[in-house]
């Protein structure tokens, strides 16, 4: 059910889903904006967001599970709408040439989800290399006899090789979470050398001096099927597009070691999910860490059974300081997009989280709409 705030606003936003934090209402409001917002638990139908928008509509913030494909798109923009603010860093949810076209600017929310995101993978890493959740399974359903000297043994990660695909701000932070805090080598593939992410790392002293002085090794690896085939722990960190959809297939699982890791904190279809439950099935000492699904939410047929694999239910982003900082971002885009300021081409998205904010928006997708006004 919808419920309308602020209802004498001169602009009109629509607001899929509840958002956490407080503060985005009064950005919203000191814009201008009368909101309707969705109160249910359960997602609005594409109907009820299409019935939300109505024929007067300037701003929708929407979430990574609606589709915004051209007809979402063109009913926004025949209302008058000017900004689609997704509520997330990924935006593979939406046509943003359509929206091009349109006239509507795309907005999201990067920066502020960098580390909880990152913290998740090491935790999925973690969790998925040192056997936790089949740990978890076996004390509380009293299995666990006592301790043994072979039992549950997992994969110890310093000394050992960190490969991460897709060194943006989620991979060179995690990247860094691991080196540095567990002494482990990096080798990295993506489109480009990222030169920062290389110094850092190798500044990382590795714990235990006294089994180890070097300084991390860090490698850039072009080809992806390299970076496969020496690491220990894989992590996958690449937007979602055409050339990430099924990276990880039956051939490139069959690259790596038997008993390597694989993370995916990025978007479930970047893994090609039938190929990994049956290369999970044939090498049981291989494990995974996930936290996005192929058809999310639904898992393929396998993937639950699977005890070398540990689920988490999409929440890389979730801390209470990301998601209110994300509802910030996303208001601060709306009010920015209908108040005429320009894009901000800073890199601290931080500057947007206080009162004094910047006038400006702080992460438009398709600056070229603004540009055409
Ligand atoms: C994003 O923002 O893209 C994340 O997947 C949300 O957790």
């Amino acid at each position: 059910m919808w419920k309308r705030e602020n209802p004498d606003g001169a602009f009109r936003a629509v607001i899929t889903r509840r958002l956490p934090g407080d503060s985005w209402k009064e950005i919203l409001f000191d814009a201008g904006c009368s909101v309707d917002i969705w109160e249910s638990k359960d997602a609005p139908r594409i109907e009820d967001i299409e019935e939300a928008i109505g024929t007067r509509c300037d701003a929708v913030i929407g979430q990574l599970t609606e589709r915004w494909d051209e007809p979402m798109l063109g009913r926004l923009a025949g209302a008058g709408g000017r900004v689609y603010s997704n509520y997330a860093v990924g935006y593979n949810n939406v046509d943003t040439e359509a929206a091009t076209r349109l006239g509507i600017v795309v907005t999201n929310t990067p920066g502020v989800l960098t580390r909880a995101t990152a913290e998740l993978a090491v935790a999925l890493t973690l969790a998925a290399a040192r056997r936790l959740i089949e740990g978890d399974s076996m004390v509380r359903s009293g299995q666990f006899k006592g301790w043994e000297p072979d039992l549950l043994l997992g994969t110890q990660l310093f000394g050992k090789v960190l490969g991460v695909v897709g060194a943006g701000r989620i991979g060179s932070a995690y990247a860094l979470m691991m080196v540095r805090g567990f002494g482990m080598d990096l080798v990295y593939h993506g489109p480009h050398r990222k030169p920062a992410l290389e110094a850092a790392v190798q500044k990382s002293p590795r714990d235990g001096e006294e089994v180890d002085l070097r300084a991390p090794d860090c490698r850039y690896e072009e080809h992806l099927e390299d970076l496969l085939s020496q690491s220990d722990v894989v992590s996958l960190h690449p937007p979602l597009n055409e050339s990430s959809f099924h990276l990880i297939d039956r051939d490139r699982l069959r690259l790596m070691k038997a008993d390597a890791v694989l993370i995916n904190v990025s978007r479930g279809p970047v893994i090609d999910e039938a190929a990994l439950i049956a290369h999970c099935r044939e090498n049981p000492g291989f494990r995974s860490g996930l936290d996005v699904f192929e058809d999310e939410p639904a898992l393929s047929p396998g993937l639950a059974d699977l005890s070398n694999v540990v689920l988490a239910p999409h929440i890389g982003s979730a801390s209470t300081w990301t998601r209110a900082s994300m509802s910030i971002l996303a208001a601060r885009n709306v009010a920015g997009v209908l108040q005429n300021y320009p894009p901000w081409t800073g890199t601290d998205f931080g500057v947007f989280l206080v009162d004094a904010a910047p006038e400006a928006i702080p992460s438009a997708v398709n600056t070229e709409v603004i540009s055409r006004r």
